[in-house]
């Protein structure tokens, strides 16, 4: 909408678990630095866990569990609105709505409803129509961009497709948002794949003490002895050392692989004292929110506040488009 709106930026994270490197790298350190660069609304989305997760108790945790983490690296409250998908229940309302301009072969068409059936999860009515939930996650925010992995780009796109019909055979509501892609660098794992939960290869950006040593420890590297050069560049351990280095700590470290006589031990104990100093902080901030359940509760009810104002403001210009009245109750 060109009603002089700030740029806004909206993105959605599954409430899947433990987070890692990966995860960090990959997404959440840039989710959380746009907070400079425009409106941002991030939302834990517990409605589209509901297609995999079929349990109260690991949804609750779950959901509970990635606030805490984001809030712990830094996500500030106050400049982002942040807040539960579940707690703006008008999502539902437009994602009907929208379903009866999505064509059934868009759907079909979905790549990742393929993959996961393929995983073994059900193929549920739910599981098929995720992408108009989707869409109505980022319309209903009349979002601009949408930071996403590439796994999620041709949701931004059947959303595209979406808005566009909708506002082709009603109003011009909607504005159609693009997608900004997370930087691409792919964290490698323990056993030198991509990092993936599904992998089992994950260094957790929350473990500490002999456990991260024990994992960090268990990095598979070349058998080239002590003594003989090494290659920097074809070592993971530097790879995930060179994540939080300084350009001259990478250079002095490549110097000590090429000259020989260090083992990857002294590597990987190099590559864990940068973890530890890196997100040492993080973790004690963490440590005092899961003691402050209060706290983080009041940040998503908060945040579910000024999301729900925007939602309904929405809601009332599509209800009204298409022939609906306005709400009478509630
Ligand atoms: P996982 O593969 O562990 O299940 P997700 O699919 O939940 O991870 O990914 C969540 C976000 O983290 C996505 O935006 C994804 O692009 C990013 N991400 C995950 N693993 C990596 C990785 N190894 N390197 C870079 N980014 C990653
Ligand atoms: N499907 C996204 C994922 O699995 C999460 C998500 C839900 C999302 N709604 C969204 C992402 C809206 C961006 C915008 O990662």
């Amino acid at each position: 909408m060109s009603n002089g709106q700030r740029k806004r930026i909206l993105s959605g994270v599954q409430p899947s678990g433990k987070l890692h490197l990966g995860n960090y790298f990959g997404a959440v350190r840039q989710h959380i630095a746009l907070r400079d660069e425009a409106e941002c609304f991030y939302f834990i989305a517990d409605y589209h866990a509901l297609t995999t997760i079929q349990d109260p108790k690991v949804l609750n945790e779950r959901t509970r569990d990635v606030a805490i983490d984001y809030l712990a690296l830094g996500l500030d409250p106050q400049k982002a609105v942040f807040f539960r998908q579940s707690d703006v229940p008008e999502v539902t309302e437009l994602s009907w709505i929208f379903s009866t301009v999505t064509n059934m072969g868009l759907l079909e068409r979905a790549v990742s409803f393929k993959e996961k059936i393929e995983k073994g999860i059900e193929a549920s009515v739910g599981l098929f129509t995720y992408p108009v939930l989707m869409a109505a996650d980022i319309l209903i925010y009349r979002s601009h961009l949408v930071p996403v992995g590439k796994d999620q780009v041709q949701h931004i796109e059947m959303t595209q497709d979406i808005a566009g019909k909708f506002n082709l055979a009603f109003a011009d509501i909607f504005p159609i948002p693009n997608y900004r892609l997370d930087k691409e660098s792919k964290v490698l794992g323990t056993d030198g794949q991509k990092m993936s939960k599904s992998y089992g290869n994950t260094i957790d950006i929350f473990a500490e003490g002999k456990p991260l040593k024990k994992t960090v420890m268990s990095i598979v590297t070349d058998s080239t002895p002590v003594a003989d050069p090494k290659d920097p560049g074809k070592c993971n351990v530097f790879g995930l050392y060179s994540l939080f280095a300084s350009e001259e700590e990478k250079a002095a470290l490549a110097a000590r692989y090429r000259a020989g006589g260090m083992g990857y031990g002294d590597a990987k104990a190099m590559l864990l004292e940068k973890i530890d100093t890196h997100f040492g902080p993080f973790r004690e901030k963490r440590k005092k929110l899961v003691q402050d359940a209060g706290y983080v509760e009041d940040v998503l009810k908060q945040g579910a506040q000024r999301a729900r104002a925007e939602a309904r403001k929405t809601m009332e210009v599509v209800r009204q488009a298409v022939g609906m009245a306005p709400r009478s109750v509630g």
